[in-house]
């Protein structure tokens, strides 16, 4: 989604304006621009439909010297996406990024158009460039006139101002919207996610809701939501980020599927002994929390919900603690319950999801006994506003469609319904040393998932050139089948649902013919009978089926059957070793049918506004 950039030096920042953006390009956008100013107040703003890249080419073609300039890509929501509607927005003096989404900007449109301001975008951005220059015209600094014209906005934001005329500063606002200060030695940065500054520093704080701060090149000074100046937390990065390097890999999406053995170790390190989950390394107290949980809401979108679908299986079964899994931008609005010691978990890769931000802020309003995440962005915003945090360890996930992330979130699912259930009495010691083992075991057995790769290449041929394909599983399966589904359609384009099994005879076999490739996730489990039967009914109606089962599973390959055969694994973590192929599946349809893997279309990896 959109990413910003900004920066007050001495030296010429057009470069580290540019090359920002092109660490925030996995999010997804459809245009860049940039506005640089130099210290005589001489102002270049430059913008392009398409990729950063022809933006680098503007700066190359154009010299662009200055010390403080603003740069954005813009994933559009009002207004098509063009160079007149890429940001930044200019009103006079006033040069003007937003991300979110300003809710009453059209009642803010005519009042501006009344005061005689007309308009050169269908954005709702420009309304802040316009309402800031009219407050200018009164207001004794810059920030005094932002400060004034965010009590007008309604909606998200994230904004940064810049001022022709005075070139030492640039201010800019939060709400809904994250935004970190950068800080360098004799310059400072800013920036919608610091990945965008890992090449200029490491040395961040975070802006909360309702702040407003003033960069210049020596100091930064934050006021809270009231005015009053405040000090917010400086804390040194460790993150690893270089957008460039794909190693070896073709696609960020195909390092990080072969990222996911380490990517588990590094999840479970320091989290479990040999035979035991260590409560405290959940959260500091999460022992004395987890003892009086009696109800587990998880709230997610996307790739997150399908982990949450997962874990409820294992919180009923193992833990014996009911649990719920909604989608956020549902649960944010509908009337609930709130069920008493109700342990609300938000599951997130980036920790900026905004539906599932509203949601943790909505449940805490709400009597939650205690809201935790788990998510793979330390200091964004879930796990600074939630209780306690458990970190996914997946590192930096660049590729749009969720991978690792997906992979880690489960097995940190699975940490933490272990020590549930030992709260609980509920998991014995045999019961937990089965499940660590089986934790423990994961990363060689994903290792062995990837070695199919060749063969799932071959496979995916038959995919390429059909419009639809379905997905079945039953149990803790249906949700890999939901999964394998989503990829599936965000990558390659095909229309892909997923089925409970059990399901198919209640309509949708009515889809079934040769056209239909019909995927089965099916382990050799207690549900294998019951999926068998579900198979012949797809057989029997002309639907070519797929079917990826364990060794002894007992299937035989025929014309209308291909059969995938997978080693036998725990039953446990079977879940997170079956996604392996399905990811492979659909990264490499999506290569065979040409799309943009990394980006797909009007897609965005962090989905920071509703
Ligand atoms: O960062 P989050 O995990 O909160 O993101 C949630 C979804 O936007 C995300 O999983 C999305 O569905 C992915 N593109 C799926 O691959």
């Amino acid at each position: 989604m959109c990413g910003i950039v900004g920066a007050v030096a001495q030296r010429d920042v057009a470069e580290i304006l540019v090359e920002g953006l092109r660490r925030l390009e996995y999010r997804g956008y459809d245009s860049a621009g940039v506005a640089i100013v130099d210290s005589n107040s001489e102002l270049t703003r430059l913008r392009r439909l398409g990729k950063v890249q022809e933006l680098v080419d503007a700066t190359e073609q154009q010299e662009v010297a200055g010390g403080t300039g603003i740069a954005h890509t813009r994933w559009a929501t009002h207004g098509e996406p063009s160079e007149a509607n890429a940001h930044p927005h200019m009103s006079s003096d006033i040069s003007v990024v937003h991300n979110g989404i300003i809710e009453n900007h059209e009642e803010l449109r005519q009042l501006l158009k009344d005061r005689g301001y007309s308009f050169e975008s269908q954005t709702d951005t420009e309304v802040i460039a316009h309402l800031v220059e009219w407050e200018m015209r009164e207001a004794t600094s810059l920030v005094e006139a932002l400060q004034k014209t965010v009590k007008q906005l309604e909606g998200a934001y994230g904004t940064v101002v810049m001022d022709r005329k005075d070139p030492s500063r640039l201010v800019v606002a939060r709400s809904g919207s994250p935004i970190v200060i950068g800080y360098g030695v004799g310059e400072n940065f800013l920036a919608s996610d610091q990945l965008a500054l890992l090449n200029v520093t490491r040395r961040f704080s975070y802006l909360e809701e309702g702040d407003v701060a003033e960069i210049t090149r020596r100091k930064v000074t934050i006021f809270d939501l009231s005015g009053n100046p405040v000090e917010r937390e400086v804390v040194e990065s460790n993150a690893e980020h270089d957008a460039g390097d794909k190693g070896k890999y073709r696609h960020f999406m195909q390092k990080e599927i072969f990222e996911q053995p380490t990517a588990l170790i590094n999840t479970v390190e320091g989290r479990l002994t040999k035979d035991a989950v260590i409560t405290e390394s959940i959260g500091v107290n999460a022992a004395e929390i987890l003892e009086k949980v009696e109800h587990v809401q998880i709230v997610a979108c996307g790739t997150s919900y399908n982990a949450g679908m997962v874990a409820r299986y294992w919180f009923e079964s193992l833990a014996g603690v009911s649990c719920d899994v909604e989608i956020a931008s549902e649960f944010r609005y509908r009337k609930f319950v709130t069920r008493p010691n109700s342990l609300l978990i938000t599951l997130s890769q980036s920790g900026e999801t905004a539906d599932t931000l509203a949601a943790l802020r909505l449940a805490k309003e709400k009597g939650y006994m205690s809201a935790m995440t788990i998510c793979n962005v330390a200091g964004s915003s879930l796990v600074r506003e939630s209780d306690f945090a458990f970190m996914t360890r997946a590192g930096a996930e660049i590729g749009v469609a969720s991978t690792k992330a997906f992979t880690t979130q489960l097995s940190a699912l699975l940490m933490l319904v272990t020590a549930l259930g030992k709260e609980r009495q509920y998991v014995d010691a045999v019961k937990e040393a089965e499940i660590v083992k089986a934790l423990h075991s994961l990363p060689d057995q994903i290792n062995s998932a990837l070695s199919y790769d060749k063969q799932i290449e071959a496979l995916a041929e038959d995919f390429a050139d059909k419009h639809h394909t379905l997905f079945l599983g039953r149990g803790e399966f249906y949700p890999i089948a939901m999964e394998a589904s989503l990829k599936l359609k965000e990558i390659s384009y095909i229309h892909a649902e997923a089925y409970a099994a059990g399901e198919l005879k209640h309509g949708p076999l009515a889809l079934i013919d040769a056209d239909m490739p019909v995927v089965v996730v099916a382990p050799n489990n207690e549900l294998l009978e019951k999926l068998k039967s579900n198979i012949e009914e797809v057989r029997a109606r002309g639907g070519l089926l797929y079917v990826f089962a364990d060794e002894s599973a007992g299937f035989e390959a025929d014309e209308s059957m291909k059969i995938i055969t997978m080693p036998n694994v725990s039953d446990i973590t079977a879940p997170i070793y079956y996604t392996i192929p399905m990811q492979l599946l659909s990264y490499y349809v999506a290569l065979i049918k040409g799309t943009d893997v990394d980006q797909p279309r009007n897609l965005a990896k962090s989905v920071t506004v509703e």
